[in-house]
């Protein structure tokens, strides 16, 4: 579970934190005073501690993790102070809360993670870091994957979409979590290395796949993991040939400007394929959910995207083509709204911070609640209902925010929708599909997805 995974390896964070991020200075003497002063004044947020160092993890752990935080929010509001397995949080879920934390101050809350993801991801990927490093990568990410370079990856990325597709064609059953990994997977490789893709696909998955087994079964450090060994053998191999792909290899590897080691290039290659791959899959299984759901739903969108099948008369896709499924859009805003795949995020003040009044202490967590914001009735009316026409109005800042918001704020954002649109459109143009078995439960692996990964039958349209 989400939340198991997540919190259970929270005890060890102070140390991991102390060692992998150097404080920003501004933990001064006047700021310290002026601390000294804050606390006198401010109280904490409401809500309760539980037992010494147990906190309330029992009730988090008994219940549906969603019950817990609305409980929550219904008895203290959008601001309460909660303890989870010794670590003391705040848990926010108002949209200014949000933005303070994310956006305006977010220099006074740094990113912090569990160790368990650290294990997996490597210490140097760009999750973990704030300040000049984190500004270098997240430049060259962000372009590598502004709408003009990805513009160009459409051809490959709708021929990744087709074959996915016919290998699913000739089975009875399909896990769709597990083959919308498979899509995903590949293009985040092809974002990464362009369209050396292929030759590394099958050797990437087995190590990728390995390196994921590993890492649930075993708390064990893995530094120089297989996976980690071939990225620094085809980044040596570009660096002999002396080839300048313009993916986002090439852009890590622009080293006069950029000046990234190998190891750092490497842990941000995997980083980009754990984000990119499983979030994305995920929304799309939602979206297979949904759409079985709401016929007249998926009634519009077939139509969108038959009458642009129609006025392609068999030529590939463009990306104006893929501006002009506003419907399917609105679906994809509405799936990541009421599916919510990241339901919160972490972050831990650096130093204490004043907010409506309250103190957050420094040290303490504090976690942007995305969900219940996602899920309240007064950012979005009838919140439980699926119904992509509310998207026809843009919604107000900070209600939504499936990709984060501020600083570190999904850059992938862009790629995942031409993806998820690409795949759509040749599902809904040619296929069937209908759900098998009952399925309602949620379950986080980590990122929230529709029971058992949504066993569904798909058939070729007649
Ligand atoms: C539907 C799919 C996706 C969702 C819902 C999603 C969501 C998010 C969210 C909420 C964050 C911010 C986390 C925080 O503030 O703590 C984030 C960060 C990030 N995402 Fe995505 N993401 C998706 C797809 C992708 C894709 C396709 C890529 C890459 C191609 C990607 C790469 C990243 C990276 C590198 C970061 C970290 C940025 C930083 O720390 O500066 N994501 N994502
Ligand atoms: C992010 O925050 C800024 C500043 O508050 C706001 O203008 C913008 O709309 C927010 N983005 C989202 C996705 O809510």
């Amino acid at each position: 579970m989400e939340l198991i995974g997540v919190l259970c390896s929270l005890p060890f964070l102070p140390l991991i934190i102390f060692l992998l991020f150097s404080f920003p200075l501004s933990l001064s003497f006047s700021g310290k005073s002026y601390e000294k002063r804050m606390k006198k004044k401010l109280s904490l947020p409401p809500g309760t501690m539980g037992w010494p160092y147990v906190g309330e993890t029992f009730q988090l752990y008994s219940q549906d993790p969603n019950v817990f935080f609305t409980s929550k929010q219904k008895r203290y509001g959008s601001i309460f102070k909660t303890q989870i397995l010794g670590c003391r949080c705040v848990m926010v879920s108002s949209p200014e809360a949000a933005k303070l934390v994310l956006v305006t101050r977010s220099h006074l809350f740094k990113p912090t993670f569990p160790a368990s993801k650290e294990r997996i991801l490597g210490k140097d990927a760009i999750f973990f870091h704030q300040g000049e490093y984190h500004s270098r990568l997240r430049r060259v990410l962000l372009r590598a994957f502004t709408p003009l370079s990805i513009r160009e990856m459409v051809p490959c990325v709708e021929s990744i979409a087709v074959d996915s597709l016919r290998v699913w064609e000739g089975r009875t059953l399909l896990n769709t979590f597990h083959e919308m990994k498979t899509y995903t997977f590949n293009v985040a490789l092809l974002s990464i290395f362009g369209k050396d893709e292929i030759l590394y696909r099958e050797d990437l998955k087995r190590c990728y796949y390995n390196l994921e087994k590993g890492y649930n079964s075993m708390p064990i450090n893995l530094p120089g993991t297989l996976l980690a060994r071939i990225l620094t053998r085809i980044i040596s191999t570009r660096r002999l040939t002396g080839f300048r792909g313009h993916d986002l290899l090439g852009s890590l590897m622009a080293d006069d400007q950029i000046g990234l080691t190998d190891d750092q290039i490497a842990d941000n290659v995997i980083g980009v394929i754990f984000a990119a791959r499983d979030t994305t899959a995920s929304a799309l299984t939602w979206i297979l959910k949904y759409l079985a759901e709401n016929s007249a739903v998926l009634q519009s969108v077939m139509e969108e995207q038959e009458e642009i099948a129609r006025s392609k008369e068999g030529k590939l896709l463009s990306w104006e083509d893929t501006k002009k499924m506003a419907m399917t859009c609105r679906v994809i805003q509405e799936t990541l709204r009421v599916a919510s795949i990241l339901s919160f995020t972490f972050r831990e003040a650096v130093e204490d911070v004043e907010f409506e009044g309250y103190l957050i202490p420094k040290g303490w967590k504090v976690l942007p609640l995305f969900r219940n914001i996602h899920h309240n009735s007064k950012n979005f009316p009838d919140p439980e209902k699926f119904d992509p026409s509310r998207f026809e109005t843009t919604p107000r800042a900070n209600t939504f925010m499936p990709f984060g918001n501020g600083s570190h704020s999904c850059p992938g954002n862009e790629l995942a929708k031409l993806e998820i649109l690409v795949l759509l459109h040749h599902l809904t143009t040619k296929y069937r599909w209908s759900i098998v078995g009952d399925n309602d439960g949620i379950q986080y692996g980590p990122f929230a997805l529709p029971q058992n990964g949504l066993p569904v039958r798909l058939t070729l349209k007649s």
